[in-house]
Order: structure tokens, then C-alpha cells, then sequence
């Protein structure tokens, strides 16, 4: 059975993650509170990545880093702490738990990483500025740490738009907004935790063995086409 951490899978994209991967995976999941999974597939640590040693795992081949953050403001309202904030929890502790890591996914199964970017990196949105810079980030980590880890470890990222998740809630929290985040899709539709799980498994899996250095857009048609 394959081993693979998830940071973040009380909730959300990772909880979807975390659910469709324990049938068949042993999931080492990772966060601040526990994910409500009675699987003894999954083995819980409770661990805060911004505060906290993370734990011992001893092998792995595969890891998910999730936590991020949507702080959307006009610039003069976003302090130089809110860039601050969104690249530790988006960039630092992703690099925190690749380096963690690292060790246990070198003598991995095909191993792989998957991070998460935002569609907000290619298409400009006005008040994105701090988690724009900081998914940007991401995206240049996915193509280093890809380049620096082949052939033995793929690296890549799902950039997403708006998933029906608690942290995207204030965008969707009545009807009328959800209507207009539909309707501002080409495809008429936004995503749900569980359509991203699966390209996280998908990635995870062998059937991704030739992709490495990716960013895959969900991007409901929001930044490739204009109609
Ligand atoms: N939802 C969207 O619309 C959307 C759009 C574009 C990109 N994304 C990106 O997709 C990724 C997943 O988003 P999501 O909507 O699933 O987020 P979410 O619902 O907020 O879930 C985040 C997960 O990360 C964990 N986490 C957060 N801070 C942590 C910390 N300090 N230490 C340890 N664990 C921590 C949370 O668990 P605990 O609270 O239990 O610690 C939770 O399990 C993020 O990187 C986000 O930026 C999301």
C-alpha cells in the first residue's frame, strides 16, 4: 500500500483528497484539527505548519501540501503582514515539508509532490495582489523543485478557481453570489473539493509518470478563453 502525507486534509480540496485516497493508500494527514475519518488507513498529527516541528514518518511516497489562503483587499488596505502571512502559509510551509520530507520520498514508489497555486496567478483580478504573488511563487517553486528533483521525485501544482470549500465561503455565501460566480465561468460552473481530489490523485498516481514541472489549470474556462 502506497504512503502518502497530506498537509491539510481535515477539510476542503485535502479532506476530498484524503477521503478518495484511503480506500486504497495509507494517508499520514497532517493539520491543526483532525479530519473526521474513521479509516485505519489514515493516521492523524496534530500540527501546526506555521508553529510546529512536524512529525516523524518514516517512509512516503507521496505528499500533498494544502494549507493557503484567499485574503483579497485593495493593495493600500493589504499590510506588508499580509504579504508576510500569505507566503508562510502558501510558499514556507510547503518548502518546510518538502525539505521535511525530502529524505523518506527519495527512497519512495514513483514518488510525487502536489501543491496548490490559483487561477489568480495567470488572470489579473483587482484585490489579489498578496495570494496572487504568493501562488506565483508556488508555481516557481513547482518548476525549480521539478527540475531539481528529476528524475526521481515529479513536482507539480493544481491552480484552481473557486472550489466550494470554507475557505472560498465569503465568495459564495448567498444565492446571488453563486449565480455570479457561475455565470462568470465559460463552462457555467465553479468546482467542487471532490473534481480537484481527483487530478491530485491523478497526479499522484503512476498514470502522471510523464508529467513534472506542471501547473494544471481548474480553470472552469476562466482564463483560457474569453466568449
Ligand atoms: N477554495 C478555493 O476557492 C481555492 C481557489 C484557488 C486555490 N485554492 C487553494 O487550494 C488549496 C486548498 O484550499 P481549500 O479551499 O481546501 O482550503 P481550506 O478549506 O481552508 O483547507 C485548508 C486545510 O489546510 C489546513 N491548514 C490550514 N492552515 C494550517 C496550518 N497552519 N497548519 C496545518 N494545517 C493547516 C486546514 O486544517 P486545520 O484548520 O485543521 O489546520 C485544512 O485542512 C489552498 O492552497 C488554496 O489556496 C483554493
Amino acid at each position: 500500500m502506497r504512503k502518502i502525507a497530506i498537509i491539510g486534509g481535515s477539510k476542503g480540496i485535502g479532506n476530498a483528497i484524503l477521503n478518495e485516497l484511503s480506500e486504497t493508500h495509507h494517508v499520514f494527514n497532517i493539520s491543526r484539527t483532525a479530519p473526521d475519518i474513521p479509516s485505519s488507513n489514515v493516521t492523524h498529527h496534530s500540527c501546526d505548519i506555521l508553529t510546529d516541528n512536524l512529525p516523524e514518518i518514516e517512509e512516503l511516497d507521496g505528499l500533498v501540501y494544502c494549507p493557503g489562503s484567499i485574503n483579497l483587499k485593495p493593495v493600500s488596505r493589504l499590510h506588508l503582514d499580509d504579504f508576510r502571512n500569505d507566503f508562510e502559509i502558501n510558499v514556507v510551509g510547503a518548502v518546510k515539508t518538502v525539505q521535511k520530507y525530502l529524505p523518506q520520498l527519495k527512497k519512495g514508489t514513483n514518488p510525487s509532490i502536489v501543491l496548490f497555486s490559483t487561477v489568480a496567478s495567470k488572470l489579473g483580478m483587482p484585490f489579489h495582489a498578496s495570494v496572487a504573488a504568493s501562488k506565483s511563487a508556488v508555481e516557481g517553486l513547482v518548476k525549480s523543485l521539478g527540475a531539481e528533483f528529476a528524475p526521481t521525485i515529479r513536482v507539480n501544482a493544481i491552480a484552481p478557481t473557486v472550489t466550494d470549500t470554507q475557505l472560498a465561503s465569503k465568495l459564495l455565501r448567498n444565492e446571488k453570489m453563486i449565480e455570479n460566480m457561475i455565470e462568470r465561468h465559460p463552462l457555467k460552473k465553479f468546482l467542487n473539493p471532490e473534481e480537484v481530489a481527483s487530478t491530485a490523485q491523478f497526479l499522484l498516481s503512476d498514470k502522471a509518470a510523464s508529467f513534472s514541472g506542471q501547473v494544471f489549470e481548474m480553470d472552469c474556462g476562466i482564463v483560457s478563453f474569453k466568449i
